[in-house]
């Protein structure tokens, strides 16, 4: 039988990750302790390659994994050709435009400046909004931007609230919700679908 490889995405996302898939009972080879990067379960012929949220896609996209656990924001920002076939349930937070005070963001008149890690979704939520806007790339602590006049609004996830609550920002709109999930590579689906259904039916089964 052939091996299934998954790509885990390191991190937050892994270590919740790993512990639904310990419960589904597939997860036993995995070390996230140890500084190795594959694993592989002899017995169940699968293989998790950990790898940074961000390249998952590309593992799957790819066809180097079969199968990839990530969250939906990083599959929407990463234009890519792969399936999403669960829903993990966990992660769960919300794609949102935040700024200082409920500011009108929408105006034909004027283009508006917001900083974000997510170019490509902020660029087209915008784009089908008809709002012109100048994108400000950061890296992270994005939150920064308002406060020292670097940008208008962010585009940024929104957990609990508390960052944006201690930055003295506010969500003015939502835009999509997030949480993790499994995608999968389209060649893989067609040709190794009976273990995939397998995968997914077993990680259905011990979701809460
Ligand atoms: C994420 C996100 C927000 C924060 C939201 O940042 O970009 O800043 O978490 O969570 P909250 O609503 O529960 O406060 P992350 O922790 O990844 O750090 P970063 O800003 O350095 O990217």
């Amino acid at each position: 039988m052939d091996y299934i490889k998954i790509a885990l995405a390191k991190g937050r996302i892994g270590r919740n990750a790993y512990n639904v898939l310990k419960k589904a009972g597939i997860g036993d080879s995995i070390d996230l302790d140890s500084r190795k990067l594959v694993f592989k379960d002899e017995k169940k012929e699968i293989e998790y390659i950990c790898v940074k949220p961000s390249d998952v896609v590309t593992y799957v996209q790819n066809g180097v994994a079969d199968l990839g656990i990530v969250g939906k924001d990083t599959i929407l920002e990463n234009d890519n050709d792969v399936y999403e076939i669960f829903d993990f349930g966990f992660g769960k937070c919300t794609f949102s435009i935040a700024g200082k005070d409920s500011q009108t963001i929408y105006s034909k008149d004027k283009s508006l400046r917001v900083a974000t890690k997510y170019p490509n979704i902020t660029k087209k939520y915008f784009g089908s909004k008809q709002q012109r806007i100048e994108i400000i790339k950061l890296n992270g602590s994005v939150e920064l931007a308002p406060l020292v006049g670097l940008s208008d609004v962010i585009v940024d996830l929104v957990e609990t609230g508390n960052t944006l609550k201690a930055n003295g920002l506010q969500v003015i709109e939502e835009m999509f919700d997030i949480s993790v999930r499994l995608i999968c590579n389209r060649i893989s689906y067609r040709f190794k679908y009976d273990r995939i259904v397998d995968i997914v039916q077993s990680l259905d089964e011990v979701k809460n």
